[in-house]
């Protein structure tokens, strides 16, 4: 075999080991318990479970490929840092200030359309927001916080 042939075939087996040696470090991929879902209507609550529960509720679909370092990191420090931000999952136990927060910021990420990540669009076709699912969502998001302007104890 020629020179190049063995440090190409030297390189492939130091790839193929670091590959399974990055496998060892455990990556938590945790469902917690559903203790307050968000009550929202029929439409919304599909929408949201379709474009946002896999990183904003503890409803997790743990995909295949999640299992699988370097992309297991990835999945699970989303799905970490998107489940700290908002979790649909938790939404009885905020406080009703913090709702509201997390109201305007979900209507700020509809309208800049950041959210579903571009990544995880990719990945997930199914999980875009049509337009109409957009609008519908912001109308929901309006109406919560109107209501909630009008709730005692506001
Ligand atoms: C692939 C995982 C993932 C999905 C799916 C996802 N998000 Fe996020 N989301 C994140 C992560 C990670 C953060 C925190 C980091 C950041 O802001 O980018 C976040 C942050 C947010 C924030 C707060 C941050 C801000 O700057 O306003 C809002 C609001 C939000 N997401 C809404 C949504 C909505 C609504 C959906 C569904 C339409 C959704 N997300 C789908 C991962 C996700």
């Amino acid at each position: 075999m020629r020179r190049g042939g063995i440090i190409a075939l030297a390189i492939a087996g130091v790839a193929i080991a670091a590959f399974g040696i990055i496998q060892l470090r455990p990556v938590a991929r945790t469902n917690p318990p559903v203790t307050g879902d968000i009550a929202a209507p029929a439409t919304i609550e599909a929408t949201l479970r379709r474009s946002c529960y896999d990183c904003h509720s503890n409803e997790t679909h743990w995909r295949w490929y999640s299992a699988i370092a370097p992309v297991s990191w990835m999945v699970a420090h989303h799905v970490e840092l998107g489940r700290k931000e908002i979790d649909f999952s938790d939404w009885n136990s905020y406080y009703p200030a913090t709702r509201r927060r997390k109201l305007e910021w979900m209507g700020r990420a509809l309208h800049e359309e950041v959210m579903p990540p571009f990544s995880y669009r990719l990945m997930h076709p199914g999980s875009r927001l049509r337009d109409q699912d957009r609008a519908a969502l912001e109308q929901w998001i309006n109406t919560e916080l109107a209501q909630s302007e009008k709730a005692p104890g506001h």
